[in-house]
């Protein structure tokens, strides 16, 4: 057999949504049933690596995860793959001396590495950054002609949220429209059209701090697959939510980023976070994500944002206790951290790793 071997390797950092997607009106394209809106995090923290290699020596698809094999069998994987090998185009190497043609890709094999860069068991989000590492990085590979919104929508196939990882800076996701079908019948489409956008930048509101909150490191006993349709099927606030609520959210969001109107912001990202946790109340039978600590942090801020007159800082939870907490500036971040630290003591019950973001530094014991 031919000898070589073509790598690529990629790094892809996690996204948190400011504006939350729950629920999915198709669950084998995960489609959902509103727009959202999140910050990628800086790509110094939180991110994933991934090499991916193709040689004609491979005799099947394989993947390591932090080291260790895992499955590949879960038809998510297998739909990212699937519609990547689709897209390949010819690739060439002239210095290694490789030639592998578009039909060659179809038969060849890969195999895929994969590192998170911070603890796995944190039970921080992982399929975010996975996700959208894993099609950027193949996308190379195979000389993708697609441009990153249409990869997004690859991506989205692994994880909902993996699409928004494409994008640095502030990213929607939008939800995509039923199609009028030769029938005259709205159907849902191939979901082509539910993809990542980028609205801003990573330079455009820089002065943003976010530090994250490792309230408790146990694994989420709820998944969010298993939360969403529970919800999707149970749960009337989250038919209003789509409806009614995140449409205006979305609007007044996209304004205050372009604005760097952090009040607006926050009040926006807060209330977002904590209709997501009403709705997980209103499912039945009902979800708990949140815990003590989380609640306590929530009345923190809250009286800290009202006793300055104006919010200082945001907070948002996903499918777990960890608080993800949006400071103003630096300045504020420090005080916060200060704070933290001060009413949430290491080594105590309540003991909190804090990782800060947006800064050269994690800080955690
Ligand atoms: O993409 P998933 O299946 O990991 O779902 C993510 C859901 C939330 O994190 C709770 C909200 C969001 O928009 O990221």
């Amino acid at each position: 057999a031919e000898k070589w071997v073509l790598m690529v390797t990629a790094q892809t950092p996690t996204n948190i949504a400011v504006i939350k997607y729950w629920g999915k009106r198709d669950e084998t394209l995960i489609l959902p049933v509103n727009d959202s809106i999140s910050v990628t995090l800086d790509p110094d923290h939180l991110c994933t690596t991934t090499t991916v290699a193709v040689s004609p020596s491979f005799d099947q698809d394989r993947m390591w995860l932090n080291g260790k094999e895992i499955s590949l069998g879960g038809g998510r994987y297998q739909n990212c793959l699937k519609e990547i090998r689709s897209r390949a185009c010819d690739v060439e190497d002239t210095e290694k001396g490789i030639k592998i043609e578009k039909k060659d890709w179809q038969k060849l094999h890969l195999h895929i590495a994969s590192f998170n860069n911070f603890p796995t068991a944190a039970g921080l989000a992982s399929s975010a950054a996975g996700f959208a590492c894993l099609v950027f990085s193949l996308a190379k590979l195979m000389n993708l002609k697609e441009n990153q919104s249409q990869l997004s929508a690859i991506a989205r196939q692994g994880s909902g949220s993996a699409c928004r990882s494409l994008f640095g800076g502030f990213v929607k996701w939008i939800l995509g429209k039923l199609m009028l079908v030769p029938s005259q019948h709205l159907q849902e489409g191939n979901g082509s059209d539910s993809l990542a956008v980028q609205l801003v930048d990573e330079e455009h509101w820089n002065d943003l701090v976010i530090i994250i909150a490792v309230v408790s490191s146990r694994q989420k006993e709820t998944s969010s697959t298993t939360g969403m349709r529970e919800s999707v099927e149970t749960s009337l606030l989250l038919q209003h939510r789509a409806k009614e609520v995140v449409p205006k959210r979305i609007v007044q969001m996209e304004e205050a980023i372009q604005n760097h109107d952090f009040s607006s912001f926050a009040q926006l990202t807060c209330a977002d976070s904590n209709q997501f946790h009403a709705v997980c109340l209103d499912t039945s039978p009902p979800i708990f994500y949140m815990n003590d600590t989380s609640h306590r942090i929530i009345s923190y801020v809250e009286r800290w944002n009202r006793s300055v007159g104006s919010p200082q800082v945001a907070y948002t939870f996903d499918a777990g206790p960890n608080a993800v907490l949006i400071a103003r500036n630096r300045k504020i971040a420090t005080e916060l951290l200060q704070r933290l630290l001060f009413f949430f003591p290491p080594n105590s019950e309540t003991d909190l790793n804090s990782y800060v973001l947006g800064d050269k530094s994690i800080l955690h014991d």
